[in-house]
């Protein structure tokens, strides 16, 4: 018997998995988080686990394996969150096939998990970031439809090819989906130990009054999202969005160099960067357009950027010291 309120998020206890478990959990929802902690941490869970009897439950399981079927098939959700990912680009390069099983085989595990077992709907984190590649110098702004040739990285192909897994499940078993194309998104319990997340890599290093590097010249963009706006997202695409890939982004164009002054600004931090030759396959410039995910979820980026880095440098002050 399916409960009416019951979702699981896989990479529950990831940086953007774990904030949408708290959200999810604030408007009612029972909630089944399945990680296998290869990078999330329990500690991102926190809140979570002090929620009463049923409400909250931690499966410490891969999507690969035979055991997340088999929760799925206990558990009975509505609703599956598929964020559990290997998301590192450099990895990604380095080991194709641990890539291809995570991202590629464990989506289309999830996915079969969901059609033999009714779910009503998944909504996929998918990578607006590396989904289009190099922006025209004639373009402000991908859209949706600009999606056509593979991406550049194993993690940019691997997160691309679900899209169309997720139309084929569709068609052929009728398993309703949205795609959520994320921008760059940053905010609390982001991974300053990551290979991602130059927000939370500046905000860390600056708070330990650290040198900062930036690779290149600083003038590359980026299209900087608000965490909470994107867990906005994912709830709102519970019961809207159906049969679409949707960018979640700002739709501003962010520089490196306008972060870091920024973000030196709020931190106190008065130390010049670092300049390093700019990373090999790393793109100039990434804009996504939103009209989709605006008119489709009633969605916006709520937050404007310098609130949201307040936020994030509050969450680092309160746990980093
Ligand atoms: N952070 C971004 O800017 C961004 C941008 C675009 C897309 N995304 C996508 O959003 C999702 C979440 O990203 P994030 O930034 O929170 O990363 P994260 O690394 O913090 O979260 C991923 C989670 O998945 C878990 N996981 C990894 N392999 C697993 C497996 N085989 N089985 C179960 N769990 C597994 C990890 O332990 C981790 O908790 C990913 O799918 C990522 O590709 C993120």
């Amino acid at each position: 018997m399916k409960a009416a309120n019951r979702v699981v998020v896989t990479g529950g206890a990831g940086f953007i998995g774990s904030n949408l478990v708290d959200r999810l959990l604030a408007e009612g929802y029972a909630v089944d988080v399945v990680d296998d902690l290869s990078t999330g941490s329990l500690l991102n869970l926190h809140e979570a686990r002090t929620q009463g009897e049923g409400k909250f439950s931690f499966f410490q399981a891969s999507v690969n394996g035979d055991e997340f079927q088999e929760i799925i098939s206990v558990r009975q959700p509505k609703y599956i969150f598929h964020l559990a990912a290997q998301a590192d680009v450099r990895k990604s390069m380095a080991d194709p096939v641990y890539d291809a099983e995570v991202n590629l085989l464990g989506s289309i595990r999830v996915l079969d998990a969901a059609r033999c077992n009714s779910v009503q709907k998944v909504i996929y984190a998918a990578s607006g970031g590396t989904l289009y590649g190099e922006l025209p110098a004639n373009r402000d702004s991908f859209v949706e439809s600009d999606r056509g040739e593979l991406p550049d990285s194993f993690y940019g192909i691997s997160k691309a090819l679900v899209l169309d897994y997720l139309d084929g499940y569709r068609k052929v078993f009728d398993l309703e989906y949205s795609a959520l194309a994320l921008g760059n998104v940053y905010g609390p319990r982001q991974d300053p130990n990551g290979e991602a997340g130059v927000v939370s890599i500046f905000f860390s290093k600056m708070r330990q009054g650290q040198p900062t590097t930036i690779f290149g010249d600083g003038r590359q963009t980026r299209d900087f999202v608000f965490v909470d706006d994107v867990v906005d997202a994912f709830v709102r695409a519970l019961d809207s969005g159906g049969g679409l890939v949707m960018n979640v982004a700002s739709n501003v164009a962010t520089s490196v160099l306008t972060l870091h002054k920024l973000q030196s600004e709020l931190s106190n931090y008065h130390q010049e960067p670092i300049f390093s030759p700019a990373r090999s396959g790393e793109l100039m410039h990434s804009r996504l357009d939103n009209t989709l995910a605006r008119v489709h979820l009633g969605w916006e980026p709520w937050t404007p950027l310098e609130d949201g880095l307040k936020r994030t440098l509050a969450y680092f002050k309160a746990t980093l010291g």
